[in-house]
């Protein structure tokens, strides 16, 4: 990690700037927007965002609005300068790291909801957890305005819930999904893996290895009522401590499937306590 940091901007004013200037020049400018405490799996959005556009923005921001009251907004960890030397060695450009007062002036008082998809799952384990995302990050497309933003699958719905909002709000912006990154044992990677002790990291690949037999299992022509309830029983077994959810969704708006066999393609979905983390993965079916 020798190369230099990119430019550091705290104001949208500073931002702007920048980006309206390469964007004169005819450059197209790619976003990943990000909580910091960055891992392979953030490289792999400004890769990403590398291959489609001559420019990558990042945005490091820690958005106290999609944490709960009883979650670790003060817990998460933040390492700006490190994150720094990160993306520099993949080639970003800019890093966007605005204050709490800076996205949220005094006054502020506008919440992006999205029904429907954010509704399920995590919308209903973490109540108002997709309004501060959806909040936030409008704000960020509205504030930099770029052609292209990368968003991992890892947060799959978290993913279908901005793709929404940028079509009904008529953002004009194309919004790139990146494969989810993953440890060897395939524990999919994630800043509060951090939080887990190394008996809870020998675990923790047992959500991904219960999705991926649940798969094979709906291959197989086995009820999704029926592979659900065995994984959430292969979790807790496992030495989870709450199961959320392990539910099989349809891809574009994760409504409910019928309890039988999965008639086409389709995402499973799952979220599990371990230690101090609330872990989370999906997978195509
Ligand atoms: O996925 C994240 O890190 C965050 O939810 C995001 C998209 C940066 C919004 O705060």
């Amino acid at each position: 990690m020798s190369q230099m940091s990119p430019p550091i901007v705290r104001t949208v004013a500073e931002l702007r700037a920048r980006v309206m200037a390469w964007r004169a020049a005819g450059e197209l400018v790619g976003l990943a927007p990000t909580m910091g405490a960055l891992h392979e799996g953030h490289l792999s959005l400004i890769r990403l965002a590398k291959t489609h556009a001559h420019r990558a923005v990042a945005s490091l921001f820690v958005n106290p609005t999609q944490f709960g009251p009883n979650e670790d907004f003060e817990a998460y960890p933040r390492s700006e300068a490190r994150d720094a030397e990160l993306l520099a060695s993949v080639g970003c450009d800019l890093l966007y790291a605005p204050s709490v007062s800076e996205m949220y002036p005094q006054g502020f008082a506008t919440t992006v909801s999205v029904r429907g998809v954010s509704e399920p799952l995590d919308g209903a384990a973490r109540p108002g957890h997709f309004a501060g995302v959806a909040t936030v990050v409008t704000k960020l497309l509205l504030r930099c305005g770029p052609d292209l933003a990368v968003f991992g699958e890892k947060d799959y719905q978290q993913l279908q819930v901005i793709r929404r909002l940028v079509r009904d709000l008529d953002i004009p912006v194309e919004i790139l999904g990146a494969p989810t990154a993953r440890a060897e044992d395939g524990l999919a990677l994630s800043s509060r893996n951090a939080y887990l002790t190394a008996d809870e990291r020998s675990a923790a690949p047992e959500l991904h290895r219960a999705l991926a037999a649940a798969v094979e299992q709906l291959h197989a022509g086995r009820s999704a009522a029926a592979v659900e309830a065995d994984a959430m029983d292969r979790l807790k077994a496992a030495g989870f401590s709450r199961v959320d959810y392990v539910e099989v969704r349809a891809v574009d708006d994760l409504a409910r499937l019928g309890p039988g066999p999965v008639p086409g393609p389709a995402r499973i979905l799952g979220a599990a306590v371990l230690g101090k983390a609330r872990l989370i993965d999906n997978l195509a079916v």
